[in-house]
């Protein structure tokens, strides 16, 4: 089957979720060519300090030069090629030391020191040949403290890529009193058995709620019933999880957006975070940086998942972002990374953490319901069952808007649309 036949105007093929050569295809065409996320610049905040990660399926060392700017090298050694970096590891470094025959290079890439180097006298081996660096990758762009980079030389230009995501992005930052935001506590990690699409999808579905996280929130309803009868206060843990209970009706008045590139936000007019008790220590911080005006204006945006398309989910309203990083085509990593809004009172970093803890970890009550519906469905359409996953709902709805975005109700499946009409982009580029 070729590319174009497995997206429909109203579904798509199974085989884009299930066939190994897709993936293939997708770590070459998708993950070597978009901007992807890769961490953030206070994980990096010394003198050169770095941290690993992926770009695609490459491991890459994210540093800090003496001057402060940040590269992002190939993690490979320009000699033999051993990753010169642990996986998932960071720290600050004066160079790096290759643990096999010991070449050292300098935090930009260059090599310092070859042990026994007379015996390369006359080769290609010497200092002075580019190769023997560790390579740079082709970009990267630092927005507002988040780390982005692309393996390609023809990627568009970042902020054209950005796009309308743009001003959900700023929501995120903007949320701090003084317009900066740093990564705090741990990174929840863990990898699923199913494709990184599943997630992408679920993140911005408004019509399962109701369905998959019922065992929470009934439970919910039952207490917060009680506590309304007894007039005791509804908690911080109950609010955040009653909503996932509202009904089809306040999930389609969400409202949701989809942008070029695939990128999409859930929760264009408002979100299951809107109804949250307000914080006066944190609103008069908010006062005194931005004015009584602007602070509400920021605080009115509430937009509750935002994706750039295809690599990381944020979630302004509660100061934490999903990182996607796709391993096989049954397999993938999400990590949650929480920030501290800087200038806000501790109140709302734990905020931050008791919202990732009930909802994201494996120990919580929202979460694993979505794991198990996505390594159900990857079950499911590993089957002979039928070949076709539907996204037809409010097909053709959208209307534009003012920054360039479509928008439509909260559950209509024009979100997965636009993420494959992105994917087809990419997939089927020379
Ligand atoms: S492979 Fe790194 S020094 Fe030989
Ligand atoms: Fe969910």
């Amino acid at each position: 089957m070729r590319i174009g036949d497995l997206i429909l105007r109203d579904r798509v093929h199974r085989s884009v979720y299930t066939d190994p050569a897709i993936f293939k295809i997708e770590m070459e065409k998708i993950f070597s060519r978009a901007w992807i996320y890769l961490g953030h610049e206070s994980q990096i905040k010394q003198t050169c300090g770095y941290f690993t990660t992926h770009l695609g399926d490459a491991s890459v060392i994210v540093v800090r030069q003496a001057q402060g700017d940040i590269r992002v090298l190939y993690n490979r050694c320009a000699h033999k090629g051993m990753q010169l970096v642990a996986d998932d590891s960071q720290g600050a470094a004066k160079a790096f030391r290759c643990g096999y025959h010991g070449w050292i290079f300098d935090l930009d890439g260059s090599v310092k020191t070859m042990p026994a180097e007379a015996g390369y006298d006359g080769t290609a081996v010497c200092k002075s040949n580019p190769l023997n660096s560790l390579k740079p990758v082709a970009g990267v762009a630092v927005y507002r403290g988040f780390i982005f980079a692309t393996a390609a030389t023809d990627a568009p230009y970042f902020h054209t890529w950005l796009g309308p995501l743009k001003s959900s992005l700023d929501n995120f930052v903007d949320r701090a009193p003084d317009g900066e935001v740093e990564v705090a506590g741990g990174v929840l990690r863990y990898e699923h058995q199913c494709n990184w699409k599943f997630f992408l999808e679920n993140t911005l579905d408004a019509l399962h709620p109701m369905v998959v996280h019922k065992s929470a929130i009934r439970p919910a309803e039952i207490l917060n019933a009680k506590r309304q009868e007894a007039g005791a206060e509804i908690p911080f843990e109950l609010q955040m999880i009653l909503p996932f209970g509202a009904s089809y009706a306040f999930f389609d008045d969400m409202g949701q957006r989809g942008a070029p590139f695939g990128h999409g936000d859930l929760g264009d007019q408002m979100s299951i975070h809107s109804g949250y008790d307000g914080q006066p220590d944190y609103w008069e911080a908010m006062v005194k940086a931005y004015g009584a005006e602007r602070a509400k204006q920021i605080l009115s945006i509430s937009r509750n998942n935002s994706v750039l398309y295809p690599s990381i989910m944020f979630k302004a309203p509660v100061s934490l972002i999903r990182v996607i990083k796709p391993i096989a085509i049954d397999r993938t990593i999400l990590e949650t990374w929480h920030f501290r809004l800087k200038g806000a009172p501790d109140s709302l970093f734990a905020r931050t953490i008791q919202y990732s803890t009930i909802v994201n970890s494996s120990a919580g009550m929202v979460g694993p319901d979505d794991h198990e519906a996505y390594r159900r469905l990857q079950a499911g359409l590993g089957s002979d069952g039928g070949d076709w996953v539907w996204l037809a709902r409010y097909l053709n709805q959208e209307t534009a808007d003012q920054e360039g975005a479509r928008t439509t109700r909260g559950t209509s499946d024009f979100v997965y649309r636009n993420q494959f009409a992105a994917w087809r982009g990419y997939m089927e580029a020379a």
